[in-house]
């Protein structure tokens, strides 16, 4: 059941990012908790919790197929705020059953192994980090695709029963790479490289000039099937 979604936007209404994470913080104590990937989006929420002291948990889904360059932002991050930020592993029998029986790159094969492999790899270890929090904090921007366009910034998770709000939203991406420069916040050398959406290191490649955001993850699937699970989409065309 929506419980909280109508307070959420309503506490939220009107404020700047940062405000709005610490009346959720005051107002839903120690059930608030913000997943980063290290992508410059996340980068900019973990400057906001971390430089203003928030009581709000910052993880990560640490799949075991990310890029050398996550775990160096990851590094220099931890560094930079001096704050813990919890890792979640998938279970172990859970991935070695995948993948003695089909290998290490069985998600080139067919999109039901690619969501297995998402399943085992992120979406369970999430539900775990999620337990018990009522508000999910993310990186989300409508411009990073076709199908986020449709989303709100305050969301109702039916398949977590929680929350979720999406700071910075309406952001555009020049306003993320303005904020990140005038706080010189550390972030993955990968966006310099044509990488502006970041996932699982055999699952995403750099994108030409001009593609859509997040043409780089799952490049080999159908355009429709490109959400790994994490951010079911409510509404689609
Ligand atoms: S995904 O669904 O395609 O993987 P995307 O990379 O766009 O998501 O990131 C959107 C938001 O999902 C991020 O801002 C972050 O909040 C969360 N997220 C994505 N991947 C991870 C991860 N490995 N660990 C924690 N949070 C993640
Ligand atoms: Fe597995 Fe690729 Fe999904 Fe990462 S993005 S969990 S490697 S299928």
């Amino acid at each position: 059941m929506d419980l909280f979604s109508e307070e959420v936007k309503l506490l939220t209404a009107g404020l700047a990012p940062a405000q709005a994470l610490a009346a959720l913080a005051d107002r839903f104590p120690g059930k608030v908790i913000f997943s980063t990937s290290f992508g410059w989006e996340d980068q900019v929420i973990s400057h906001m919790i971390f430089e203003n002291n928030l009581a709000i948990k910052v993880f990560t889904l640490e799949t075991g197929r990310l890029f050398p360059e996550t775990y160096y932002t990851w590094n220099r991050t931890m560094e930079r705020f001096g704050k813990p930020i919890y890792a979640y592993y998938p279970q172990n029998d859970l991935l070695e059953q995948m993948v003695s029986a089909k290998g290490p790159s069985s998600f080139y094969e067919s999109v039901e192994n690619r969501k297995e492999c998402c399943y085992i790899r992120k979406i369970e270890p999430l539900k775990r980090a999620l337990q018990g929090n009522d508000v999910w904090i993310t990186g989300i921007r409508a411009e990073q695709s076709a199908n986020r366009q449709f989303m709100e910034n305050v969301e109702w998770d039916e398949s977590n029963n929680m929350v979720k709000f999406h700071p910075i939203f309406d952001w555009t991406l020049e306003e993320v790479k303005g904020y990140i420069k005038q706080y010189n916040i550390p972030y993955n050398p990968l966006h310099d490289k044509g990488f502006p959406s970041i996932g699982c290191m055999p699952c995403t490649r750099a994108v030409a000039e001009g593609e859509d955001f997040r043409a780089g993850r799952w490049w080999w699937e159908d355009q429709s099937k490109k959400e790994c699970g994490l951010h079911e989409v409510a509404k689609q065309d």
